[in-house]
């Protein structure tokens, strides 16, 4: 659970280099994270798909690359600042500036919502995940993307010693603001995984929740299913 007012201010001080930095830290890897949730967004053939949380649109760009001109897809993020960046990509999607908290959609609307790398950073992690369920349509999908520490226990520790040491003073070189990246190692930190990711999902609108982690647990897909209609 996060104070929104500073990751307004983290986000809107790194959006320039948002990508780029993401990119050298995972050494890439992110790309191929999100090109794998594009594919599996792309086996639920979405009409109405909302990428929350969407910043600088990564995920957004490579869902659309995935499922075709057929699916109509909304990019919705607090940060103005990071959706600036958003906009000025060449792919047809709706951009707004919204509250993942408080979202300006009807009930049911999406048939899949998908967010990426956000819910960590979101202030409360229960109420966002009821308003995600309550915009998708009953039998619909969330398809959450985020960072999880790997269970392997060699792995584990040294992934955590590039978390807080190593992490934090390249990505300060990179964008001058290493305090925004201490912050996300110790969200890191904090944020559930695997079992207690899927617990949190099903105790907040869906149905059922599968976790997928990736590259030896560093980060992990949930897809939750809402209960469909009677
Ligand atoms: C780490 S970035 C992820 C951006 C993008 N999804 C990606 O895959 O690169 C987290 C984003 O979450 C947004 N965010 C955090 N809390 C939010 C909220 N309550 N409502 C909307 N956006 C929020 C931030 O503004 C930021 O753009």
């Amino acid at each position: 659970m996060q104070d929104p007012v500073f990751v307004k201010d983290a986000f809107a001080k790194i959006a320039g280099r948002y990508i780029l930095t993401n990119h050298v830290l995972s050494l890439g890897m992110d790309i191929l994270w999100r090109r794998r949730v594009a594919r599996l967004v792309a086996g639920l053939q979405p009409r109405r798909l909302l990428d929350l949380a969407t910043g600088t649109g990564d995920l957004a760009e490579a869902i659309s690359a995935a499922v075709g001109p057929g699916c109509a897809i909304t990019g919705a993020d607090f940060s103005a600042p990071m959706l600036e960046v958003a906009r000025a990509r060449s792919f047809a999607a709706d951009w707004m500036v919204a509250d993942a908290l408080d979202l300006p959609f009807a009930d049911g609307h999406f048939d899949v919502v998908t967010v990426a790398f956000g819910l960590r950073n979101m202030a409360d992690w229960p109420a966002a995940i009821r308003e995600m369920a309550r915009v998708t349509r009953p039998g619909g999908q969330l398809v959450v993307l985020d960072f999880s520490l790997p269970t392997l226990p060699g792995l584990r520790e040294a992934y955590r010693f590039y978390l807080h040491r190593v992490l934090p003073r390249l990505a300060g070189l990179l964008t001058g603001q290493r305090a925004a990246y201490e912050y996300l190692s110790g969200t890191i930190e904090r944020f559930p995984s695997g079992a207690a990711m899927g617990e949190l999902l099903t105790a907040h609108g869906f149905a059922r929740a599968e976790a997928i982690p990736l590259s030896g647990g560093i980060a992990s897909i949930y897809v939750a299913t809402k209960a469909a209609a009677d």
